[in-house]
C-alpha cells in the first residue's frame, strides 16, 4: 500500500518552500515596521480553551475541530485558529502587567476539519496579529492598515476591505430581538442550519450561503449600536479614510467566531474559485477576561497564507527565490576534483551560497546543472588553471568569463556578488 498525505493537507516541496520563506519574510519585515513582536504558542491546546474562547455554537468548534484524548486522558485540540492560544498565553504569562500595549504576531499551521477545495484545507497556515491593552479606534485602524499593506507589499491588486461593527453585548442583545422579529416569519423556509442558528446565535444566520438572498432587507446591526459603539466605529472609519485605505461598510458582515465586539472586518479578493475571503479579524474586548485574565481589550486578524499565494498565482505575481545559489563549482579532472571540498568550504565560510556536482559528470552535464540551479557564477577549475593557481569565473547571466587567482577569488566573488570588498 502506498502512503498518501491526509486529505486537505499539502506537501510543500523545495521550490515552493522558498516562496513561503519569502512570503514569511515579507510578513516579518512589515511587522517590524509596525513594531509587532512574534509570539509562538503550542499547536495543540486544551479543548476547553477553544470551546470557551471561540464559542461552542460556531461551526469551527462544533463541527471542525481535530480533538483527541491524550495518554493522560485529557481532551486536546489541534488549534483551529490563533487568537484563543495567544490570549491564553497573554493571560498565563501576565503580559498584561507590561506598561505598553502588547502588539504580537504569529505565523503557523491551523487545523479545521472542513470539506477540502481550492483555498480550503484541513491544515492551513495563518499570518495573524493580536493587540492587547488598547480600546483606541486608532489601533483598529492600525491593524486593518497592517493587513492591507501586507497585501500591497506583495503586489496584490483588487483587495477589498469590508468593515462592520458588531457593537458591545448590550447593542447585540438589542439587535438580536430586532433580527429575530424579522426572521421569525420566514423560519420555516430557512435551511436547517439557519433554524438552529436562530435559536443559538441568530446573527450567524446572516452569514448563510444558501439563504443569503432572503436577507436583502434584514435590519442593520448599525441601527442597534449605542452611542459609544457608534462613535468608536465612526472614528475607525475616519482614521481609515485619512490613511486612504479604501473600505466598504457591510452591515451583514458577521464573522464565524463568537468573540467579536465592535469592529469586524474582512479582506476580500477574487481569484480562488468561489472563495473570496483572504483574511479577517476584529475586536474582542471580552475575551481576555472570559479566559481568566483581567478586563483587557484585544483586536487582531488572521490571513490565510495558502489563499494569498493562490491569489498571487492568479495575478501572475512572481515570487523571488530569497536564497538563490551564487556559485556552482565545476572541476575537470581528478586533481581539480580533489581541490573541490576545500574550495567549496572556502566559499561557504565566506558566506557565499555554493554547490557542485557529486555524480562525477562530464563538463557539459555540469554546466547544465549550473544553469538549472540558476547560480550567478560557474567557477571552473581544470588542471591548467590549477597549475597556474587560477580559477575561471563565468557570469552565467551575462556569459562573460575571466580567470582570477585562487588567492584572490573569494574577495573577487564577494565584490561581484555584493558590490563591495
Ligand atoms: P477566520 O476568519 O476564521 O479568523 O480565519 C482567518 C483566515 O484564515 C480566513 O480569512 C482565511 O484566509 C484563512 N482560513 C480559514 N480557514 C481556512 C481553511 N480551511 N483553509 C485555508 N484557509 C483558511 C480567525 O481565524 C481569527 N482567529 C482571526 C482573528 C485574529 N480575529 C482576531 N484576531
Amino acid at each position: 500500500m502506498s502512503m498518501q498525505k491526509p486529505n486537505g493537507t499539502q506537501d510543500l516541496l523545495p521550490g515552493t518552500v522558498e516562496q513561503w520563506q519569502w512570503f514569511e519574510q515579507q510578513a516579518r519585515d512589515l511587522c517590524a515596521r509596525y513594531h509587532y513582536k512574534e509570539i509562538r504558542t503550542p499547536i495543540f491546546e486544551s479543548t476547553e480553551l477553544f470551546q470557551r474562547g471561540v464559542g461552542e455554537t460556531t461551526d469551527v468548534v462544533s463541527k471542525e475541530m481535530y480533538t483527541f484524548q491524550d495518554k493522560g486522558n485529557r481532551s486536546m485540540t489541534l488549534r483551529p485558529e490563533g487568537t484563543a492560544g495567544v490570549v491564553r498565553s497573554y493571560v498565563e504569562n501576565k503580559l498584561y502587567g507590561e506598561p505598553d500595549v502588547s502588539k504580537l504576531y504569529y505565523i503557523g499551521p491551523m487545523f479545521r476539519y472542513e470539506r477540502p477545495q481550492a483555498g480550503r484545507y484541513r491544515q492551513f497556515h495563518q499570518f495573524g496579529v493580536e493587540v492587547f491593552g488598547s480600546e483606541a479606534p486608532a489601533i483598529d485602524a492600525e491593524v486593518i492598515a497592517l493587513g492591507y499593506s501586507f497585501y500591497q507589499s506583495l503586489g496584490i491588486q483588487g483587495v477589498q476591505v469590508e468593515i462592520n461593527s458588531v457593537g458591545n453585548p448590550a447593542s447585540r442583545e438589542a439587535y438580536r430581538s430586532t433580527l429575530l422579529a424579522y426572521l421569525e416569519p420566514m423560519k420555516e423556509e430557512l435551511c436547517s442550519d439557519c433554524q438552529t442558528r436562530m435559536d443559538k446565535n441568530p446573527m450567524r444566520v446572516l452569514d448563510c450561503k444558501k439563504d443569503q438572498h432572503r436577507f436583502a432587507d434584514a435590519p442593520s446591526i448599525l441601527d442597534s449600536l449605542d452611542e459609544a459603539c457608534t462613535t468608536h466605529f465612526e472614528q475607525v472609519k475616519h482614521a481609515l479614510t485619512t490613511m486612504d485605505i479604501p473600505f466598504t461598510v457591510n452591515p451583514k458582515l458577521v464573522r464565524g467566531l463568537d468573540y467579536y465586539t465592535h469592529t469586524a472586518f474582512e479582506y476580500k479578493c477574487a481569484g480562488i474559485g468561489s472563495i473570496d475571503t483572504i483574511g479577517g479579524g476584529g475586536r474582542y474586548n471580552g475575551l481576555v477576561s472570559q479566559l481568566g485574565g483581567p478586563e483587557q481589550p484585544g483586536i487582531g486578524f488572521g490571513i490565510g497564507i495558502e489563499r494569498v499565494l493562490l491569489v498571487m498565482k492568479d495575478q501572475g505575481i512572481e515570487i523571488p527565490n530569497p536564497n538563490p545559489l551564487e556559485v556552482y563549482l565545476i572541476a575537470l579532472g581528478e586533481k581539480a576534483e580533489q581541490e573541490t571540498p576545500r574550495l567549496l568550504y572556502q566559499l561557504r565560510s565566506a558566506g557565499i551560497r555554493a554547490d557542485k556536482d557529486y555524480q562525477g559528470r562530464k563538463m557539459k552535464a555540469q554546466m547544465k546543472s549550473a544553469d538549472r540551479t540558476k547560480a550567478r557564477f560557474a567557477a571552473i577549475l581544470g588542471e591548467d588553471e590549477l597549475n597556474r593557481g587560477e580559477i575561471v569565473l563565468k557570469d552565467l547571466a551575462q556569459g562573460e568569463q575571466q580567470a582570477v587567482l585562487l588567492t584572490e577569488w573569494i574577495e573577487h566573488l564577494k565584490y561581484k556578488l555584493e558590490g563591495s570588498l
